[in-house]
């Protein structure tokens, strides 16, 4: 037995084997102490013991004998405070999964350097790793709460209004920061078990057999589940119902990740070793590993309907002839590698039987109703007995867009017909979720001797691995954007998804676009050097101004900003020594004709404005927004109105947290019920014969309308936000692809040796709903755009994947350089939202061909290829 003490308290454990980490969240319930990797690579386990930072899943707890723990949760009242105050005030809390283990690691290094400075603070925190924020913002906020507790600052009052511009706090940095607030895994229901995927040996096999007996006689084991026990459609995808929930014998696997069956146990601790009871026979299959094979004559079919999943072909002009008559011409190849999302929280999500034949859902996924279509689908049941709930989700960057864990939950919980958790480890996240597909792209752009661009032609090929997922739209944006944001309308782009025995690849923080605009843009930089000028006049040259017409054929709205983007980093361009720059576009919505819907409800209740929504928040703040909005267009405090979680049976279905539409739709959304509250808030006050009073701060007076809202109690308001858009290919002239378009322009610096100095990112995001959460998501964006060019990579041979988490290549805060964030102010503005852009995907974008661009200039190397070679952070054939 094993005895020490955690935060004062004296604990025993009986097993002195136990990981620490699982006596501290199993046993004792310290939720605070986050399961991310339990490899000792990610830094969310972290603890003090004996006063020294210590990642909990290393030790088992025979190593703390007569030692001390400290967690979040042991922590004085004044830390806490000060820690969330500081964290909240600093916007340096996004999905918040990283965080407790940061503030330990500040903990750590205040409590023994009081006054420290960034570099220590930097140095402090290198071994936690943040996926959301750039650790721009938590560095300030740990300087923040150094400060306060060195001078014994009071936590200050702020006075909020809630309106749009305003820094208002996030409604959950408290709770993250402190641990409290619930992830899927921090939920323990009783009489819940386990279960756990055994998944295919072989990237490419047939099931010849499966004999379960020997499992099934296992003292722990419930039940282990097959392809025959599934009662409705086996098939899942939200796009393509191509993805099998588990392989029966007879049908053969197509990925690694594929599950073959599901064991379900009494026990978490057990259900390796039940797992390993369940014998398969397979015959193994040569994979299909590329794209090429995939769709060379005679490759065999991982689907029946054949190897290709997407064609995309976009036309306008004559791209040939304009070429041809061109004074300049570039073309180069570019290979852009899968990458993995890497989110702090691996997947999670527990199920339940409920009431009369329905199932109840725990969940941390990208939309729960597409959880619930997919489940209902799954088990063969009206979707209205599907309920999903939404715990807090620790970062999904669209790597949560799938069925992971919620199906086989759901299923699992409907036979056994008891709570059931599945938790994946980091290696099954890793290994089962999709990822940032890998492309091969040729690319020509050409200009005229001034360096107007003329044309581009591309060829586009994407390995969309094992499954559909999103591979369809991604291809889709990766062409409708490959021409850049610029003026010019001879554009030939062809692109092909092929199906392969690799991991699937699907949604990622700029779509498609990522890859694309990486080709463009290193394209731009040459053209620039064979007109003679800079690679900032090119962009400026072609830069798209509102009423010209983007390379789609869309007309650019008043709102766009991309001049104004430029203007702003130009000066820096201008005095660095190794400078590179980058600009970009990324759509709003989903656009292309695809119905797009943000719906919200605002409910009255209990005296105060409860606004439904079920976009999902990831990470980017998705409450704090409607709450703005809302504060914005009825002018109450934010003490009156509170965000309810997604729960499909209290909030409507506002589609999924992707391509960066939430802000605009969901929000305008609450905007459209609210105003309709306002109207009923606006005829109460002229009964009183009081006018819409304001005060200060022009906010209706919180007395005053606590008095009106009880007035109103019950009474609900919808709000609905449906534009239209135009499909590919349609013949109109200037068709409205997408409802909006944000706009960026970055340049990275580099000093001598190769090390990013410093990023200046200027962002045209529409009207500001939120400085702090707008710096935050571009300061994410940018850091994760960096490992993209320089350090990331998933690799996968011959369909095994072949990364740990720690291999990953995930920037570290001493790797995060400054970044210089500015937000482009433009009068004119979008019609929805206030204006609002989102920004999400946007951010990540410009970066790699920034830093390409400048390399190019320090070294004369032109990088082709992701993650760049010879680099400061990557030596050759690394
Ligand atoms: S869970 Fe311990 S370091 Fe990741
Ligand atoms: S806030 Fe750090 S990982 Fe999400």
């Amino acid at each position: 037995m094993a005895r020490f003490t955690v935060n004062g308290d004296l604990v025993e454990c009986q097993n002195e084997d136990k990981k620490l980490m699982h006596f501290l969240r199993d046993d004792l319930r310290l939720t605070s102490v986050k399961e991310g990797c339990g490899e000792g690579a990610c830094g969310t386990c972290m603890v003090l013991v004996d006063g020294k930072t210590m990642r909990a899943c290393i030790p088992a707890v025979s190593k703390l004998e007569g030692k001390n723990v400290i967690t979040v949760e042991g922590l004085s009242e004044r830390e806490k405070e000060v820690y969330a105050y500081a964290f909240a005030a600093m916007g340096a809390v996004q999905c918040g999964f990283c965080i407790p283990g940061m503030i330990i690691s500040a903990k750590g290094l205040l409590d023994i350097n009081p006054d420290p400075g960034r570099a220590e603070v930097k140095k402090a925190l290198r071994g936690n790793i943040c996926r959301c924020t750039g650790y721009v913002k938590i560095e300030d906020a740990i300087l923040m709460a150094a400060k306060m507790l060195r001078e014994g600052t009071d936590i200050p009052e702020k006075r909020i209004t809630g309106k749009l511009g305003e820094d208002f706090f996030r409604v959950d940095a408290v709770e993250k920061t402190l641990g409290t607030g619930l992830y899927a895994d921090d939920l323990v229901v009783d009489g819940m078990v386990y279960a756990k995927g055994l998944r295919s040996k072989y990237p490419r096999a047939r099931i010849v057999s499966i004999d379960a007996s020997a499992a099934e006689t296992h003292p722990d084991c419930i039940r282990v589940i097959t392809a025959d026990d599934v009662p409705g459609n086996i098939k899942c995808g939200h796009l393509a119902k191509d993805w099998d929930a588990l392989i029966a014998v007879g049908g053969i696997t197509r990925y690694v990740g594929d599950a073959v069956a599901l064991v379900v146990t009494k026990s978490k601790d057990k259900l390796d070793e039940v797992l390993s009871l369940v014998k398969v026979d397979y015959e193994e299959l040569t994979p299909v590993t590329s794209p090429v094979q995939a769709l060379a004559d005679g490759a065999p079919l991982i689907h029946e309907g054949g190897n290709l999943l997407s064609r995309q072909f976009i036309k306008r002009g004559d791209a040939d002839a304009a070429i041809a008559a061109s004074k300049h011409v570039v073309t180069r190849h570019y290979s852009l590698p899968f990458t993995e999302h890497a989110f702090m929280e691996p997947e999670c999500a527990i199920a339940m039987p409920d009431g009369d034949g329905g199932i109840l859902l725990y969940s941390g996924g990208q939309s729960i109703y597409d959880e619930q279509r997919e489940i209902s689908g799954l088990l063969g049941i009206p979707q209205e007995k599907v309920r999903v709930k939404s715990m807090l989700v620790g970062g999904g960057f669209g790597g949560k867009e799938d069925m992971s864990v919620q199906h086989h939950a759901a299923l699992a919980a409907w036979i056994v017909k008891l709570p059931v958790k599945i938790k994946f480890s980091r290696e099954e996240s890793m290994m089962i979720h999709p990822k940032r597909h890998a492309m091969e792209i040729d690319f020509t752009t050409a200009c005229d001797e001034n360096g107007h661009i003329t044309a581009v032609k591309a060829e586009i090929t994407s390995d969309t691995g094992a499954y559909a997922s999103l591979g369809g739209p991604v291809l889709q944006r990766a062409c409708t954007h490959a021409a850049g944001p610029y003026n010019f309308q001879n554009v030939h782009v062809v692109g092909n998804a092929a199906y392969t025995n690799n991991p699937p690849a699907g949604a990622f923080r700029g779509f498609g676009v990522t890859q694309s605009a990486f080709a463009m843009e290193s394209n731009l930089n040459l053209l620039a050097e064979l007109v003679g000028i800079s690679p900032w006049e090119i962009r400026f040259r072609n830069a798209i101004r509102p009423g010209e017409v983007l390379p789609n054929d869309q007309i650019a709205d008043e709102s766009t900003a991309l001049e104004e983007c430029l203007l702003a980093v130009k000066e820096t361009y201008d005095n660095a020594e190794y400078a590179g720059i980058a600009s970009c576009f990324k759509n709003a919505g989903l656009g292309v004709g695809v119905p797009d819907t943000g719906r919200c409800i605002i409910s009255v209740e209990g005296g105060k404005v409860h606004v439904r929504s079920s976009a999902a928040c990831i990470g980017q703040g998705m409450a704090t927004v409607l709450i703005q909005m809302v504060c914005e267009t009825l002018g109450l405090p934010p003490s009156l109105v509170l965000t309810e979680v997604p729960d499909t049976t209290r909030t409507p279905n506002s589609g999924t947290t992707t391509a960066s539409r939430q802000t605009t739709f969901s929000g305008e959304a609450a905007v459209i019920a609210a105003k309709k509250l306002m109207t009923d808030l606006a005829e109460l006050l002229e009964q009183k014969a009081c006018g819409l009073s304001k005060n200060d701060d022009n906010c209706i007076d919180a007395e005053l309308a606590k008095e009106l809202l009880l007035s109103l109690e019950g009474k609900e308001y919808y709000g609905e936000f449906r534009p239209d858009t135009d499909p590919m290919g349609s013949d109109k002239t200037n068709p409205t692809s997408h409802v909006s378009y944000g706009y960026a322009a970055q340049v990275i610096e580099l000093d001598g040796q190769g090390k990013i100095a410093k990023v200046t990112a200027a962002y045209d995001v529409g009207t500001l709903v939120n400085p702090k959460s707008a710096e935050g998501q571009i300061e994410g964006g940018v850091v994760m755009g960096i490992g993209y060019a320089l350090t990331e990579d998933f690799p996968v041979e011959g369909g095994y994947p072949k990364a740990k988490y720690g291999t990953l290549g995930l920037i570290r805060a001493t790797d995060a350089p400054e970044i210089e964030t500015i937000i482009v102010k433009k009068e004119g503005r979008l019609p929805a939202a206030y204006g609002a852009k989102g920004v999400g995907e946007l951010a990540t974008i410009p970066t790699a061909p920034a830093i390409q661009g400048a390399y190019y200039k320090l070294d004369g190397v032109f990088r082709q290829k992701l993650p760049m070679e010879d680099t400061y952070y990557r030596k050759k054939g690394k």
